[in-house]
């Protein structure tokens, strides 16, 4: 079958919905792929809030605060420019999303309530209870059927069709039929988020963020950087073991959460005893791990967050899905105890390279927005960034994809390119010995144990020696598909996705010999200034392998040079930046 639009938007969360609606709003043919029910995306996990600088309550909030925290606490490996669009554009699309009926809370006056999320020196994060990422999903969702685009959420797709460096399209299989379906489109937009489930404690659901945007970037001719800046949320539940990892949401120490060690001790006095649980997530992420590794945790490997201090009818308000949740999962009521929870991956910092102004990447026609795109957060990311970044750069997406369509004067097109992503998928299925879901299970423990919370040079080139390993087992994968099943060949696809992503953050990883933000080695404690430069890894052309090249930090323009020198806070971290 083939399908033919003028723009191709691949993931159907937050990020590519608003990419579609404005692609479809200048009058072209849109069209959205996703491997997963559209009202059921990555998004819905996205609990906390979204971040704009109303100053709804700290009337001296502005958006040059936001740039400042969003900068200085990436640790100045975050793209300036793409954080002063993030920093300024935030409230108008915010605004827009509630119009659009996200239904955000809001004060007696009828502005936007904002709540503390970790480092940000003022309220700055507007909510939905914890469920904000949902509500703002339903009401992409509403504006897209409003505008009558087609959504096919059944669709996984294997490859981008490329040409000469320009991209036309992708192919894409039914999940449960397997027929195939060549779309062939103008522009084309990756918004299939990031990589965390590759770890064995992740926040992201069974066949979600598998890394297959990142494949299907790299092996397009785009570039990968910061990869090895994956963020573990401090977090996550640890127990029953099916669920291991679910996000316990940031909100809860918004609202006033507290951490203890098993002994009782608030043990984040020890971290940072200024934000205290309001620290930085790598901060209190390396907290919680290191009272976990060194016996202060739980005989359940956990740290204790403590909500009970509060009231039961404000905590069913501000924080309903979690109270559900802990009762639902393991009977207890957090009004009355303290929850158990540890690190667990929860985003992928790093992602495609793009040109913030337009999410453009390096090979012609293909745009990236959301979390597969990096450049935004640099080594840390602030709670509530993320929400504001799919508004933000998805909309940039879908304006500059359509402008691309409109100005096209000739449409490329190669069958040679589409007969190869065919046989790249016939050659995966034949029968083997090797289980794809054990290899998925391998990969998983191999990233928690040797590109975990804590690294160094000997587990990163052990974990990579053991993803060789792997790798040679995709030759033997049991892949068989018939008309009423084709969840191997999805399952082949995301391993293959996930090693390639696996590979590309632990190069990444080794070629970063210092601290910085999520990235901790525990033989290079401090960070160095003379790492100056984000991880770019790309896919050689001849050989086919991963290799690392190192791109020079964008620098700070006069006017936010300016903004940074003069900010009123943490003037450690401002000083190196300067330096
Ligand atoms: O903790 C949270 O609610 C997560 C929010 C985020 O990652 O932005």
């Amino acid at each position: 079958m083939t399908q033919i639009s003028n723009v191709l938007v691949i993931g159907c969360g937050g990020a590519g919905l608003r990419a579609a609606i404005e692609a479809k709003k200048s009058g072209l043919d849109v069209c959205i792929l996703g491997k997963r029910p559209r009202t059921d995306s990555h998004t819905v996990l996205a609990a906390g809030g979204i971040n704009a600088s109303f100053g709804n309550l700290d009337s001296e909030d502005t958006w040059e605060q936001h740039f400042i925290d969003t900068y200085l606490e990436g640790y100045g490996l975050g793209n300036p420019r793409k954080i002063e669009i993030m920093a300024k554009e935030a409230p108008l699309l915010v605004k827009e999303i509630d119009d659009w009926g996200a239904n955000l809370e809001k004060l007696k006056n009828g502005k936007f309530d904002q709540r503390y999320f970790g480092a940000h020196k003022y309220r700055r994060t507007c909510y939905a209870g914890d469920f904000t990422g949902l509500s703002i999903l339903k009401a992409l969702l509403k504006q897209a059927q409003k505008l009558n685009i087609p959504i096919y959420d059944q669709q996984y797709v294997s490859e981008l069709l490329v040409k000469d460096n320009v991209c036309f399209g992708a192919l894409s299989f039914n999940i449960f039929s397997s027929e195939r379906t060549v779309h062939q489109a103008d522009a084309v937009i990756i918004c299939t988020g990031g990589h965390t489930r590759l770890w064995k404690k992740s926040s992201s659901r069974k066949n979600e963020n598998t890394g297959d945007g990142y494949y299907l970037a790299l092996m397009a001719g785009c570039g990968l950087i910061d990869m090895e800046m994956v963020q573990f949320h401090p977090s996550g539940m640890v127990l029953p073991q099916d669920i291991e990892g679910t996000l316990v949401t940031e909100a809860v120490r918004g609202e006033g959460g507290k951490l203890f060690n098993k002994n009782g001790e608030r043990f984040m006095v020890n971290y940072d005893s200024e934000r205290m649980e309001l620290s930085t997530r790598d901060r209190v992420a390396i907290a919680n791990y290191t009272e976990i590794i060194e016996g202060r945790g739980t005989k359940n490997g956990a740290v204790l967050l403590d909500i009970s201090h509060k009231s039961k009818e404000f905590i069913i308000n501000k924080l309903p899905s979690i109270y559900r949740q802990f009762l639902e999962t393991q009977m207890v009521d957090i009004s009355k105890y303290p929850m158990e929870v540890a690190p667990t991956a929860h985003y992928s910092m790093g992602g495609v390279l793009i040109n913030p102004d337009d999410s453009s990447t390096s090979v012609e026609g293909l745009f990236a927005a959301g979390e597969v795109a990096g450049g935004l957060h640099g080594a840390n990311r602030l709670g509530g960034n993320s929400l504001a970044e799919i508004l933000v750069f998805g909309k940039r997406a879908g304006i500059a994809s359509a402008n691309y369509s409109k100005k096209l004067n000739q449409q490329q097109r190669s069958s040679k390119s589409i007969n190869l992503a065919h046989e790249n998928i016939n050659k995966l299925i034949k029968s083997g010995n090797q289980i794809i879901r054990c290899l998925q299970h391998e990969l998983r423990i191999i990233m928690w144990e040797n590109c975990g919370v804590i690294k160094n040079k000997e587990l990163l080139i052990e974990g990579k020696k053991r993803i060789e390993i792997l790798k040679s087992k995709i030759n033997d994968i049991d892949v068989r598909i018939d008309e009423n099943n084709c969840q191997d060949l999805v399952l082949a696809c995301d391993l293959k996705s996930s090693i390639l992503s696996a590979e590309a953050t632990i190069i990444s990883a080794l070629e970063r010999n210092e601290s910085r933000g999520a990235h901790q080695r525990s033989d290079f404690k401090k960070e160095n200034s003379s790492f100056d430069f984000n991880c770019l890894v790309k896919i050689d052309k001849e050989t086919q392998n991963l290799e690392i090249y190192k791109s020079k930090l964008k620098k700070l323009n006069k006017e936010v040079e300016n903004l940074v020198r003069n900010a009123s806070r943490d003037d450690d971290i401002r000083n190196k930046l300067l330096e």
